[in-house]
């Protein structure tokens, strides 16, 4: 496919999906978007995260002594929101297959987190795929927050809108339907997990976990009652668009537990 009709293939696939909504999605999503500053202490360094991606880690519901797995982990945002959530008990593996990114996530962690919420974290660097086959049953919750086609970035990166296509989407929900199967392996009868992406397909987001709940039937959703203003319900979870939320995300997120049988 030639450059050009990568860039007419994105914007027709949306417009085609959000009908009248996408010019004003479009706009926003060119915007700056809408972070916030985590700071955890006067001498650590503060980390700024879109207001939607806090809301989807805090969404797992993480409290002291719960055994996390933050399974797509790097650059590190929402495991800082975790680890401030566990207080340095119970314990975060945050993990992140590639190598490069796992460095950030690293620096992210030392340089922005006290000492003693530090300590129950362990990085790694496996393959989310194979958490369900040699972690079967070991955590009590679980992120999964997906690699995905990063609409808002591609549609603000040229070398990234060029080479965009709605084969990608499709691959990319394989992939992330493979590592969603892994999480409900890996968690605890009667165990939480959060899925997220910021993705805008359906295809990448509520059918992912439509697909699961067939595949996998202890798993079952669990509905997140607050919200943000301006966040949209949708079949299975939540999705946060900047047009409506005041700049935040995207940000999709759908909550599962898995039967305590
Ligand atoms: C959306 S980003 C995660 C962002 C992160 N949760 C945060 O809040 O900063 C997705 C991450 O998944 C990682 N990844 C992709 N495929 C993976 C796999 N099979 N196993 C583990 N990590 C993977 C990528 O390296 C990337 O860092």
């Amino acid at each position: 496919m030639t450059e050009k009709s990568a860039i007419m293939e994105f914007f027709d696939y949306f417009s085609k999906l959000f009908g009248e909504r996408w010019p004003a999605l479009l706009e926003s999503l060119k915007g700056d978007g809408c972070a916030t500053e985590l700071r955890f202490g006067e001498v650590q360094e503060p980390y700024f995260l879109d207001e939607a991606s806090v809301f989807a880690a805090e969404s797992l519901g993480v409290s002291p002594g719960d055994r996390v797995l933050d399974m797509c982990a790097a650059p590190g945002g929402k495991t800082l929101v975790i680890a401030s959530k566990l207080k340095g008990e119970g314990s975060l593996q945050s993990n992140d297959r590639s190598p490069d990114r796992r460095l950030r996530l690293q620096h992210v962690i030392e340089n922005s987190l006290p000492e003693r919420w530090r300590s129950v974290i362990n990085v790694t660097g496996y393959d989310g795929m194979k958490f369900g086959l040699h972690r079967k049953e070991s955590f009590d919750k679980i992120l999964l927050d997906a690699p995905c086609s990063s609409d808002r970035h591609v549609l603000n990166s040229p070398s990234h809108l060029e080479v965009w296509s709605a084969k990608r989407v499709k691959r990319l929900s394989v992939e992330q339907g493979a590592l969603l199967a892994s999480a409900a392996d890996a968690l605890v009868p009667g165990g939480t997990l959060v899925y997220s992406t910021c993705a805008l397909s359906p295809l990448e987001n509520d059918d992912v976990v439509k697909k699961i709940l067939k595949k996998r039937p202890a798993m079952r959703l669990d509905e997140i009652t607050e919200i943000p203003e301006g966040a949209d319900r949708t079949e299975c979870g939540v999705h946060i668009l900047p047009d409506r939320a005041a700049g935040r995300g995207p940000i999709f997120c759908a909550r599962l537990k898995k039967s305590a049988e």
